[in-house]
């Protein structure tokens, strides 16, 4: 059966694309059941919809004035999620800490891509600081989200050389190419039911 999906973005959702194509081709054996967006004018918002998938801007306003906000808003779009059938959730550009109430919902179902070697350069603007760092060597990441911003188990990485002419645009659009493989094989994998997890390392079963 395939892996029911639901995606969070924020922005223009290339990587939305990229597990969509995946499916297409029969590279994934997955579903999105839909696509959330905590932003308005996500752009990938409209390329889901236009490929037929249901898409949801989930305003986060309204939640600002309720105790625990960011907790009542997770629960939300958990609820959302949960009503669509969802059974692993994808973040590919959500740029917003998600709170343990949605972690739970969704354990060890939830990952995550990053735009570098983990746990080298976490959090925002991961490409300007592998290159202010002056590494030779950055990449991308899938990990499993924990409670701590990128920290979660690491399932997949691939690696991009920095060359003395990258600049944060050029470095980016590398790495970018390289997430675009890397995600819907990550999913393909815990599709496939084949990654376990031992204390924090993840395990590929053959
Ligand atoms: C990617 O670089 C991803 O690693 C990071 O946010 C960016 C999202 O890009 N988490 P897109 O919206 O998938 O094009």
């Amino acid at each position: 059966m395939a892996l029911a999906l639901g995606v969070l973005i924020s922005g223009r959702g290339s990587n939305l694309l990229a597990i969509l194509d995946a499916i297409q081709e029969g590279r994934l054996d997955a579903i999105v059941k839909v696509v959330v967006s905590n932003k308005a004018n996500a752009v990938g918002l409209e390329r889901a919809k236009e490929r037929g998938i249901q898409a949801v801007f989930m305003d986060p306003k309204p939640f600002a004035q309720k105790e625990n906000s960011r907790e009542a808003y997770d629960v939300a779009v958990g609820t959302l999620l949960q009503e669509h059938g969802v059974e692993c959730v994808v973040l590919a550009g959500y740029m917003r800490i998600v709170t343990p109430a949605l972690i739970r919902m969704f354990t060890w179902k939830m990952l995550n891509i990053h735009p570098s070697l983990l746990p080298a350069f976490p959090g925002l603007d991961a490409q300007r600081q592998a290159l202010e760092w002056g590494a030779k060597v950055s990449g991308c990441s899938v990990h499993f989200v924990t409670e701590g911003v990128d920290e979660g188990p690491i399932i997949c990485q691939a690696a991009v050389a920095i060359n003395e002419e990258d600049t944060v645009e050029t470095l980016s659009a590398r790495i970018l190419e390289q997430e675009h493989q890397l995600y819907p094989q990550a999913l393909q994998l815990m599709a496939q039911g084949r990654l376990q997890l031992e204390g924090r390392t993840v395990q590929v079963l053959q």
